[in-house]
């Protein structure tokens, strides 16, 4: 048990020993797995999840008579129940899966805003949103003649709040704010920014791609109109993620996509769109990995979000404590609440010659703009090295690091 774990509960070494990849080599040194904002390895249980369904009831779903389809229907809308929970959504109806939160994010782009945004209509982003919380509004705009507004980013990496009110008008109809940055750790005020949002009349979509593996979740408590996030950075599978609506918005809302099982009727004259969620979930969906999504939001239950948080921000304060001791060092977003992402550039290093230098001691950063290219636009950086942390890692990993960034300090410069 590490001495960074302050809950009994919390048992590191039984955790670690539920990640295969935990324990293998990499340049001959044992893998430090530090590149978790990208995407968490995963636990046992989780690839059992995925070689079951293919193993013993691999089938299409909903519209089967046969065992083997009944079984992965059950499945498949059992992950739906168990979502339901982990967000605490009214509604089940109301969870819609998709690829992740870039699809999640597309999907209330095409169809929510090209239809309710109007030429004139501003929407609303912060300067630390990740490209994909970016591009489908810039798309949307150049279509309908909207505008995009950007709340700024103060220098120790927080939102500029008064800005942020400043800016809310009676024409903003979207307030598309990131949960936690992935460049910076931020935390930001989401409750507070739904709740301004909703007095000026917009709608409110929150990019849960960052939080949804470290903070609990309630998107009633919230009230956010729409939530998203990937199970690939939930201790899940690639190719899956989340969209909450709120039932009312989604029902108004035309499909999405136009396929199979979005239907309720079809003729060449017309065709009409099934029930939510269904309106929203075109084509054979990605089953086996949806499964596998149940496994994992059971193990971070299991675990414990709380306890899991407490052990990463404990692992931030130390690396955090430790970078700064390194004169060439500078942190990139130093704000008070942030989940467990350390940022930083070492003054005369490239970001990309660090990583490889770190890969040959075995430890995975990422290096670069991290999909947020206006955010290091506005700290007049290409991009920084980021070490974002997980459940399962430990302070000898942050040891291990630490000394080779000094090594590699001696080396490049
Ligand atoms: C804050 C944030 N938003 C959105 C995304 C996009 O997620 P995905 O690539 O799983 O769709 C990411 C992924 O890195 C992210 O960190």
């Amino acid at each position: 048990m590490s001495e960074l774990s302050t809950s009994v509960a919390f048992d590191l070494q039984a955790i670690r020993q539920q990640f295969p990849v935990l324990s293998r080599q990499v340049k001959g040194k044992p893998l430090v797995y530090f590149d978790n904002a990208a995407t968490t390895q995963k636990p046992q249980v989780v690839i059992d999840a995925l070689t079951d369904y293919y193993s013993r009831y691999n089938a299409n779903i909903h519209r089967g008579i046969h065992s083997l389809a009944e079984e992965a229907t059950a499945a498949y809308e059992a992950t739906r129940d168990t979502v339901q929970q982990f967000l605490n959504a009214a509604h089940r109806e109301e969870i819609i899966f998709t690829r992740g939160v870039t699809e999640s994010v597309n999907l209330v782009a095409y169809s929510w805003a090209r239809t309710n945004v109007k030429a004139g209509d501003e929407m609303l982003v912060t300067g630390m949103e990740h490209h994909s919380n970016i591009v489908p509004w810039q798309l949307i705009a150049e279509m309908n003649g909207a505008i995009l507004r950007v709340v700024p980013v103060l220098d120790d990496g927080t939102l500029d709040m008064e800005a942020f009110y400043a800016l809310l008008n009676e024409r903003t109809k979207l307030v598309s704010v990131v949960h936690a940055s992935n460049a910076l750790g931020t935390i930001n005020p989401v409750k507070k920014i739904i709740d301004a949002a909703h007095k000026a009349g917009a709608v409110v979509m929150v990019d849960g791609a960052q939080s949804a593996v470290h903070l609990d979740m309630d998107v009633q408590m919230l009230d956010c109109d729409f939530f998203a996030f990937s199970a690939h950075k939930v201790y899940g599978p690639t190719g899956m993620g989340v969209l909450y609506g709120k039932r009312s918005i989604l029902e108004h809302m035309p499909p999405f996509m136009g396929g199979g099982e979005m239907i309720r009727e079809v003729t060449f004259e017309k065709s009409t769109w099934n029930d939510l969620p269904y309106k929203f979930e075109a084509g054979t969906p990605n089953i086996a990995d949806t499964v596998a999504l149940k496994a994992a939001l059971d193990f971070v239950t299991r675990i414990g979000k709380a306890a899991a948080h407490q052990h990463e921000t404990a692992l931030l304060h130390y690396a955090t404590e430790q970078l700064r001791a390194i004169t060439d060092v500078r942190l990139i977003g130093t704000a008070t609440e942030k989940v467990s992402v350390a940022s930083f550039v070492v003054e005369g290093v490239h970001p990309q010659d660090l990583g490889i230098l770190l890969d040959q001691q075995g430890v995975a950063v990422r290096t670069g703009h991290h999909c947020t290219q206006p955010l290091m636009a506005r700290f007049g950086i290409p991009g920084t090295t980021r070490a974002s942390f997980a459940m399962y890692n430990t302070k000898e990993e942050i040891d291990v690091m630490i000394a080779g960034i000094q090594k590699a300090i001696r080396l490049l410069k």
